[in-house]
């Protein structure tokens, strides 16, 4: 594994913020949390119960040195008395010492890395012993556990005592801590990058999941299903839930669809019939007239939602067409319509750039903007048309000098229905629902930029690949 020396604190600080923000990374720092958790109990338990063994060793061990010192001190004399106690220290840290009755020191052995006994030990020794009592008395001073017991000597009753260095224990048990430490730590490393593979295995499901979702983002993926190799329960639910709304929303589009187009063909006919009764009515001609435009305007609405509900259907007529065509020719309707505003109108347009789509669908979607670019512009003012394909990419852009629209309506204006404030001219305010649909049907995008009373510009992306 490489760990790079110098690393940069934000990157380190960024990183871990992402590793705590995503499932694996929130897992796997539980995982390590528990395990580390659970090595450090086991630890302190074992630690505690090691420490405690080597202490009752530790007793047992000067107990049986003090048993065998009294032996040594009461059975034999002089050197030979001292050879003996001194195999007997030949053990690291340890120390014997034979008291007096008046408690002065009369005989004191040392293994060689051990002080001789001090005042304040001495006095411990003499304090801690009973003298009537033949069982040795334990205890610790300084360091030291002592087992004292009363011995008899030539001079009367005195006090044998033998002392072994716990340092040798502190030792022992640090050595052990050390080396149960970096076995730990060598082991929770592997174990917890382990862990993070091994969830990264598991989570694969879930952003498959997301990725299928992803995917499924207009009408035409909606009937697509989101597909698993799923191992656990949860993500069983979790993928037929989702596939589960897929299918409620699929049922939703086509029923709103069927609505539109059921609710405008059932309208039509009473219309039809409406319009050529008050053709045929007596009532003056300017009423007629007023009553022809209303119905003429609901009978518009009506083809207009119609349209909107096969946006979307596959179609049968898809042809190679000239883009380039379809804009002069919306050139020339917005020369015509605008004679009345006396607007100019001016272009920009590639040659031979060519599009596979359905030619009606695209033709209605551009002439909306064009109708709006002439109807929403101001007298004597202007429309530029531009067209331009580079590597794959074809960008329309329909410009207008008119009176804009206000950034908080800028948004609405592609949603069914919405009509400008000021909107003295006659629609519906489904034109540009109807453009968006088209576009975005087609893989496209569409753009607004707009100022009030400076004009509007629509931009257009298509894609000549995807068509
Ligand atoms: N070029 C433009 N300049 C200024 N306002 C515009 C322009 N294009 C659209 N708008 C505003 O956006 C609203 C929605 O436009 P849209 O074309 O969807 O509907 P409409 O023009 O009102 O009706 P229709 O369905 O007949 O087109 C318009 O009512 C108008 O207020
Ligand atoms: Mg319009």
């Amino acid at each position: 594994m490489y760990f790079p020396l110098t690393t940069d604190k934000r990157s380190m600080t960024d990183k871990l913020k992402h590793l705590t923000s995503t499932l694996r990374g929130k897992l796997s720092l539980w995982y390590l949390t528990s395990v580390a958790l659970i090595i450090i109990i086991f630890l302190a338990a074992a630690s505690v119960l090691f420490w405690y063994t080597l202490k009752d060793q530790i007793d047992h061990h000067v107990h049986i040195a003090v048993n065998e010192a009294r032996e040594i001190v009461q059975n034999y004399k002089g050197d030979e008395r001292d050879e003996l106690l001194k195999n007997l220290v030949s053990a690291q840290g340890m120390t014997i010492i034979v008291l007096s009755p008046d408690g002065a020191p009369v005989l004191e052995t040392n293994s060689p890395d051990v002080a001789a006994v001090t005042e304040h030990e001495l006095q411990q020794i003499l304090t801690s012993t009973n003298l009537r009592d033949p069982q040795p008395a334990h205890f610790t001073e300084n360091n030291i556990r002592f087992a004292a017991m009363p011995i008899q000597i030539s001079a009367g009753k005195g006090i044998l005592a033998v002392g072994y260095s716990t340092q040798v224990l502190y030792a022992t048990f640090n050595r052990m801590l050390l080396i149960v430490g970096g076995v730990v730590l060598l082991l929770v490393l592997p174990i917890t990058f382990l862990g993070y593979r091994l969830l990264k295995h598991q989570l694969k499901p879930l952003e498959s999941i997301a990725d299928q979702a992803k995917r499924i983002n207009d009408r035409e993926t909606l009937s697509k299903r989101i597909h698993i190799n799923a191992s656990t329960e949860e993500l069983v639910t979790i993928q037929s839930a989702l596939n589960f709304m897929l299918t409620q929303l699929e049922r939703i589009f086509s029923s709103e669809r069927q609505f539109f187009s059921d609710a405008a063909h059932t309208l039509k006919t009473p219309l039809a019939v409406l319009r050529s009764q008050v053709e045929n009515s007596t009532v003056s001609h300017k009423m007629k007239q007023e009553q022809l435009s209303t119905i003429d305007a609901a009978s518009d609405t009506i083809q207009d939602l119609l349209f909107l509900s096969k946006v979307g259907n596959k179609s049968q007529e898809i042809e190679t067409f000239s883009l380039s065509s379809l804009m002069e020719n919306l050139v020339e309707l917005a020369t015509t319509l605008g004679e009345e505003k006396q607007l100019q109108v001016t272009s920009t347009i590639q040659k031979g750039v060519e599009f596979r789509a359905e030619k009606k669908l695209l033709q209605r979607a551009l002439s909306n903007i064009a109708h709006n670019a002439v109807l929403y512009n101001r007298s004597q003012g202007s429309i530029n048309f531009e067209l331009k394909e580079h590597a794959d990419k074809i960008t329309i852009k329909i410009s207008d000098t008119g009176r804009g629209i206000k950034k908080r309506d800028q948004s609405k204006v592609f949603t069914r229905f919405f009509r400008g404030e000021h909107s003295f001219a006659k629609g519906s305010g489904l034109g540009l629902a109807i453009t968006k649909a088209v576009i975005e049907d087609l893989g496209g995008q569409i753009h607004l930029d707009s100022e009030i009373n400076k004009g509007t510009t629509i931009k257009i992306r298509l894609s000549s690949t995807s068509a």
